[in-house]
Formats: structure tokens, sequence, C-alpha cells
């Protein structure tokens, strides 16, 4: 009780919040700025470091550099396809157009891609995508991208940055959200955000499962803020198994292995040589979609054809050294640090590991505005795009598109609502999420808040794996509501400081986990089929009518609730882009 009365904040006053330093975060915050609002970023991590930079092998637009016959259409219709067309059409259709002029302005503030011959930014091949399409540098272009603009928001006029802080309430007046609670990871000190506009740009939630390319700060919490205060979420059943993440050595297990490898020509193969994509997608075989490859290399494994850590190998060694060394120089230095593995002579081994929520707050398509009024989402937080399944590389150029987009609108937000800032925010509520956040460290001696979320993971990674049930989904869902109850009694695991104290801060992140979790299987428990990256063994076959369909959760007085809803029929020019995409393959494709 003593740190809970005693706990007092500082405000500060912006006209829009952007919540989250990866690539939506500071393309948001440069459109905002640029519009005229006065900006404040704040970020859990320091400045430049976010799972942006997971996103290795390039970024998707249709500039047709490379191959002359790509076309927005095209990127639309493989970008619909790869989601099982649950995706948001007029999402993929702005994505789409808009992609190449994102690149290019990135280009114009710095970013140094690799070229074609003729000195056009070079694309390369990836997964799925009809033809050569990933703007990169390197294997390094989310870096690049986040160092790009980065360098842009530095020289932005009326953007700040706060560093190492984590929201821990989002706070309503009339309907509108106007407040954020947070705390200063470094000395525990808590600060009010009032603000116009609220712009959530923290990433997905990968740190729900034990293996994933996701750093520490992948905790869902935008997702789960969202949710607590109102806002719907969408599709939340689909997550992204990248098919390539290292496995060995145990400490590194999950880092990615960009799908650059294979758009370079990396070749998959078991442990008895056989390059075994022949079996799942003989026509695009390593380049099939991440559903497929990470579905394939699992059932490798589950058939006795795994490799000695339970992967299969990835081979590049038919190129040569020099060529690996400047298109996968990432690639070069983290087996042979790492691993100790040479990839100009070795292969490499790889196996599945989480990299990416498709499932996220609900947006609409031209503002990426949620449901709650003032609340802004874009980036990996955001659904919608990517459906059922993520291509490589859109990523990418959807945090630039939708980040630009979820700027402008904000400002605009911020600008006809001034005075939102300062509204009546229930100062009861204050003191009670202050009471919340702060009550684990009054049990020093609770439960470690490190060993609920390692079972947080060994829950999703048993009940929700690559390929789901009934069953398990539901018994899932038992173990998790067990969870919760120690969640809300944990301690700190012995810490009772407020200045950098894991055990705490931990505490709060189980929070975010839990929600996260529970959407997911929830979801996955009502689509009852298999669907993109949702496999159920219970229900192998695609369901045609749930093709229209998309789930929504929600916060209700009985609980989180999950509902169909239904999808407005594409119009027919977006239909047509789909079909005559499939006259570009082969009949075997088509099947
Ligand atoms: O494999 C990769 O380079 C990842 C790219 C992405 O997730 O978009």
């Amino acid at each position: 009780m003593g740190l809970v009365s005693a706990a007092a904040y500082e405000t500060v006053e912006t006209d829009v919040l952007v919540m989250g330093a990866g690539g939506a975060g500071l393309r948001g915050a440069i459109a905002a700025a640029e519009a005229g609002a006065r900006v404040l970023i704040v970020c859990k991590s320091l400045l430049g470091k976010a799972h942006t930079v997971m996103a290795e092998g390039g970024v998707a637009a249709a500039m047709h550099n490379v191959a002359y016959q790509d076309s927005w259409e095209v990127h639309f219709a493989d970008t619909m396809k790869g989601g099982k067309l649950i995706n948001n059409w007029h999402m993929a259709e702005l994505h789409a157009k808009e992609s190449p002029e994102r690149v290019l302005e990135l280009e114009r503030w710095g970013a140094v891609f690799d070229r074609t011959w003729q000195g056009r930014i070079h694309q390369r091949p990836f997964g799925a995508h009809t033809y050569p399409r990933l703007a990169h540098i390197g294997d390094r272009t989310g870096l690049e991208l986040i160092r790009t603009l980065q360098d842009r928001v530095v020289h932005t006029t009326g953007v700040e940055v706060h560093m190492e802080v984590t929201v821990f309430a989002l706070l309503k007046s009339e309907g509108r959200v106007g407040g954020a609670l947070a705390y200063r990871r470094a000395d525990g000190s808590l600060v009010l955000y009032r603000f116009g506009a609220l712009l959530l740009a923290t990433g997905g939630a990968g740190k729900m499962y034990r293996v994933t390319s996701n750093s520490w700060e992948s905790t869902g919490d935008g997702t789960a803020l969202a949710y607590e205060a109102g806002a719907q979420l969408r599709d939340m059943e689909m997550v992204q198994f990248h098919p390539t993440g290292m496995v060995w050595p145990v400490g590194v297990r999950g880092l990615l292995v960009t799908e650059g490898v294979r758009g370079e020509g990396g070749l998959l193969r078991n442990k008895d040589g056989q390059r075994f994509m022949e079996r799942y997608d003989p026509d695009r075989m390593e380049l099939s979609s991440r559903d497929v490859v990470a579905r394939a290399i699992n059932s490798e494994v589950e058939a006795g054809r795994g490799t000695p850590h339970g992967g299969a190998y990835l081979d590049i060694t038919h190129r040569s050294p020099e060529f690996i060394k400047r298109k996968l120089p990432s690639m070069y230095e983290q087996f042979l640090k790492l691993a100790k593995v040479d990839i100009t002579k070795q292969p490499m081994e790889v196996a599945p590991t989480i990299h990416y929520q498709m499932g996220g707050v609900r947006v609409d398509a031209e503002t990426a505005a949620s449901s709650v009024a003032g609340l802004y989402a874009a980036g990996e937080v955001a659904s919608g795009l990517h459906g059922g399944n993520r291509l490589g590389g859109n990523s990418l150029s959807d945090l630039l598109v939708f980040g630009k987009r979820a700027g402008d609108a904000a400002a605009a937000s911020a600008k006809k609502n001034p005075k939102a800032a300062a509204a009546g925010i229930d100062p009861a509520e204050i003191e009670h999420a202050i009471a919340t956040l702060m009550a684990p460290l009054d049990r020093p001696e609770g439960e470690n808040p490190y060993r609920l979320m390692a079972e947080i993971q060994d829950v999703m990674t048993e009940h929700a794996p690559i390929v789901r049930d009934e069953a398990g989904l539901a018994a899932g869902l038992e173990k998790l509501d067990g969870l919760r109850a120690r969640a809300e009694v944990c301690g700190t695991g012995g810490g009772q400081s407020l200045a950098f104290n894991p055990g705490w801060h931990t505490a709060h992140d189980l929070r975010s986990l839990l929600v996260n979790a529970e959407a997911l299987l929830r979801s996955a428990l009502v689509r009852k089929e298999s669907r993109g990256a949702h496999a159920r063994s219970d229900f192998p076959k695609t369901d045609d009518q749930l093709a229209s369909v998309n789930f929504v959760v929600e916060k209700t007085a009985g609980g989180m609730q999950v509902r169909p809803e239904p999808r407005p029929p594409m119009p027919e020019y977006l239909a047509d882009a789909v079909q005559r995409s499939y006259a570009l393959y082969t009949p075997e494709e088509m099947e």
C-alpha cells in the first residue's frame, strides 16, 4: 500500500502521441508533424531498436524495375491470394497502389538500396510474389528503413521522443481516448500523457511463444491496451510462423534467417538430402508462401526426416562466396559468429519461428482509425491488410503506407479536438490503474512473473502450434484461466525497487500477453476450417462459407467475446484483378 499511495505523476501534453518507434510509428510521427501537429513518440526500448529490423529481405512494391510486367494489380492479387482472401481488400488495394511511392520517398530521404545494372532500385524474388518485387539493401532492409526514418524524425520540427517508457493504461473521456499512463523504466516514475489523438504502433506479441524472432518488447501491449479501451480486434487466430529461424545453438533458437536466402536461390532439404518442397508445392518450391513452407518443414520433422536439432537444411553453397557475402552479409556473419557455420561452405539448420501477428486492432482502411474515437493503429498492431497469411516484404510496405495514412489522420483528428487532451478523465480511473501497476511491488515474495511468462509461452507452444485442434485449443484456454488468476496476484520475484526492476516490468507485460493469447485461442476455436496460417487437423479443408467472414474480438461485461463479421464483397475491378492473376500461373499452380 505504501508504494501505491506514494505514487505521483507528471503530466505531459501533446497533440499526437505515437506509441512505438518501429517503422509505422516513425512514419506516422513524420506525417503528423508535417501536418502541423506536436508529436511525441514514446517507446519501450531505445530509438532504433524495433522488430522492423527483422524484416531483413526487403520491402515489397510493384516498381517493375526487374520484371517490367509487374503492376499494382498483380501485387494486390498476390497479397489477397496469400492472405487466403480474408484480407480487407481496400487496404490491400491502397497498399499495392501506394507502396512504390513510399519506397521512392525513402530513397529520397537517404536509404541506400541495392541497384540494378541500369542504376534502378534492385528487386529480388520472395515467396508467393509473382515477380521479383522486394526492394532491398542486402539482408539489412529493415535496419536501413529504421535508420532512414529515424534520421528524418530527428530533423523534423515538432517531434519529441521519450525512450524506455512503457504505457500501462489508456484513459477515455466521453468515449474518446485522451490520456495514457506510463512509467519510466529507468526509475519507475509515472507520467500521464494527455493528447488529442493516439497512434498505436507497438508491433506484435511474438513473446507469447517460446520460439520467436521477436525480442523482449513484443508483448502485444498495443493490442491489449486497445482491447481494454473498448476497441475491436480482428483475425486474432492468424499468427505467422516464419519458416526459417535458427535452431542451434539453443541460445539463439528462433532468430530469423531471412527469406532472402531462398529469394537468392537457397534450397531446402531434409536429413536425407531430398528437396522436400516437391511434395508440398512443386511449382513454387522454396518460394511458396510462408504458411505452406512452415507446415512442410513441420511435416518433415514429424515424419522423422528432420535434422539433428529438429528442422531442415537451408543450403546456398551453390552460389559463390562473393555473391553470398554481398547479398546476405548479415546471414553470413550471424551463422559464423553464433553457430560457427560458414554458409558459403555448409548448409544452415533452420526451423519455423513465430514472426508476425496478422491479427490486431480493427482499423478503417483509409484512416487507420480504430472503433474508439481518437485511437489509430498502424503496422503489425493493426489488422486487415494481410488476412490469413502475410507475404514476406509486405510488412515494410504496410508500415510505410499505413504509418503515413495513420499519422495524417491522427493529426487531423487532434486538430479537430484540441481540448480532448484536457477533457475530464476520471481521477478514480487513474488511481485504479496506478494501484494495479504498483501492486506487485507490494508482494516482492509473490510468484515470479518470469515463471508465469514461461508458462504462457509453454501453453501457446503446446496448444496453438502450427497445426491446431479443438481439444488442444480448449485445454489451452483452461490453462490460461489458471495463469490469469496467478498473474493477478504475482509479485516482483524479489526486488522492490522502482529503478530498472525487470520483475515488476514483466508483471505488467503478463497482462498484455494474456489478452493476446486468449484472443488467439478463442478465435482459433471458432474458425472451424484450415486457412492460411490457421491449420486445424480436425478441419483440414478450407470452408468456402468462411471466406466471407472475419472474426472480431470485443470486451464485454461477460468477458472476451468473439463473433463472426461478414465481409463486404470485392468490387468487380478488384475481383477481376484476382481472376486475371490466375492466368499468370500454370494450371497445376491454380489447384
Ligand atoms: O525473411 C525476412 O527477411 C522477413 C521479411 C518480412 O517479414 O517481411
